[in-house]
């Protein structure tokens, strides 16, 4: 059923049922046209109510918007255009975003997000253009936020609180062309290392990229994160902390008993082979002249004739 052409009776019962929208009015004080809502600037305090089904662009923007509906927004299936730039949205949750797949362009920026949960934008598989700038109690993307956003060109993430990123984040993001990072105080540890190797490899624009420093450590303060991959990769690599030195002397220890043990074991051999070879010759002998026991005795007594202080010779 298109619901451009007019809600039918079963959707009028489920909306009074639902008590949210009535399909074809346009919210107070916006301006309906065409698909389009505009509602900006007005003071909402909220969502607005009757926002028509069929819209393909809203403006929520300038607004004093704490949060947004999932349900409301959800019926809004053909939305490809949410400005809500300029609110007071504190959080994204999974299910924010669940109904309107075909989003385009989304922008969040000058919020208050605390909070964008893991699978926020896991069905925005079409979404070309995400601004979540300007959210300076934003302190953490998850690594699977960007899972499933594989449509995603131009990505604003200036000016928030995010002190680190994880590479993985970006791994789906293959056709990702602009990525904004500066404003953020980067925390440039070895944890980082991944992302910064990621920034030179991956060949993305970064227009504001002189602006995009690390803040931490001393050593780092105010270089640019996309210069930072190999002097990172330095300190990490070549480093060595107590950990290492422990491993080392261990594997140092190993080779030295494991030389030891086997400079032994070649001592032993070589002792037992001569042993051996003395006892085979002496039973050569023995069987030459016929007398076991007499040949034995006589070579024991020359040794100890032979040794002095009356100690027997043994070598
Ligand atoms: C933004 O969020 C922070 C942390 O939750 C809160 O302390 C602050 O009051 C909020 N600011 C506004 C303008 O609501
Ligand atoms: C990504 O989207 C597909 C369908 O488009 C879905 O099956 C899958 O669960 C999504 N992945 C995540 C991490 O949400
Ligand atoms: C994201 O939003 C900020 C603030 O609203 C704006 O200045 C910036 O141009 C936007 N970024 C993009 C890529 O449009
Ligand atoms: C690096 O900094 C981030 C952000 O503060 C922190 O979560 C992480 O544990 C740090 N990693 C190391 C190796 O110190
Ligand atoms: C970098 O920051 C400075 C000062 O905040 C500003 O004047 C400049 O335009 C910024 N450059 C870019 C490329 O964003």
């Amino acid at each position: 059923m298109s619901l451009a052409s007019g809600p039918g009776p079963g959707w009028l019962l489920f909306s009074f049922g639902m008590g949210l929208v009535s399909g074809s009015k346009c919210p107070n004080n916006c301006q309906c046209q065409a698909q389009e809502v505009i509602c900006t600037g007005i003071q909402l305090a909220e969502y607005p109510p009757d926002v028509p089904l069929s819209t393909r662009r809203l403006y929520l923007n300038d607004n004093r918007i704490t949060f947004l509906p999932a349900m409301n927004l959800g019926l809004l299936s053909d939305l490809v255009y949410l400005d809500c730039r300029n609110n007071l949205i504190r959080e994204v949750m999974d299910y924010t975003f669940i109904g309107v797949f075909k989003l385009i362009y989304l922008d969040l920026s000058s919020n208050n997000l605390t909070l964008i949960s893991p699978y926020s934008f896991s069905m925005l598989s079409n979404l070309v253009q995400l601004n979540i700038s300007n959210n300076p109690h934003l302190f953490s993307l998850n690594k699977y936020t960007f899972a499933n956003t594989s449509s995603l060109r131009y990505l604003d993430l200036r000016n928030t609180g995010l002190q680190t990123l994880d590479n993985a984040a970006f791994q789906n993001l293959l056709t990702l062309q602009i990525l904004y990072l500066s404003g953020n105080p980067w925390k440039c540890n070895c944890s980082f290392l991944d992302f910064t190797i990621y920034l030179i490899v991956s060949h993305l624009n970064h227009p504001d990229d002189q602006n995009a420093t690390c803040v931490e450590p001393a050593e780092l303060v105010g270089w640019p994160i996309t210069q930072v991959g190999n002097p990172l990769r330095y300190m990490c690599i070549t480093h060595l902390d107590r950990q290492d030195y422990i491993f080392l002397l261990l594997i140092g220890f190993c080779i030295f008993s494991t030389g030891t043990v086997a400079a032994w074991l070649t001592g032993m051999c070589a002792v037992l082979y001569q042993n051996a070879r003395r006892k085979a010759s002496e039973d050569d002998a023995e069987e030459e002249h016929g007398q076991r026991v007499d040949s034995s005795r006589r070579i024991f007594q020359n040794r100890v004739d032979s040794g002095q202080d009356g100690f027997p010779q043994l070598i």
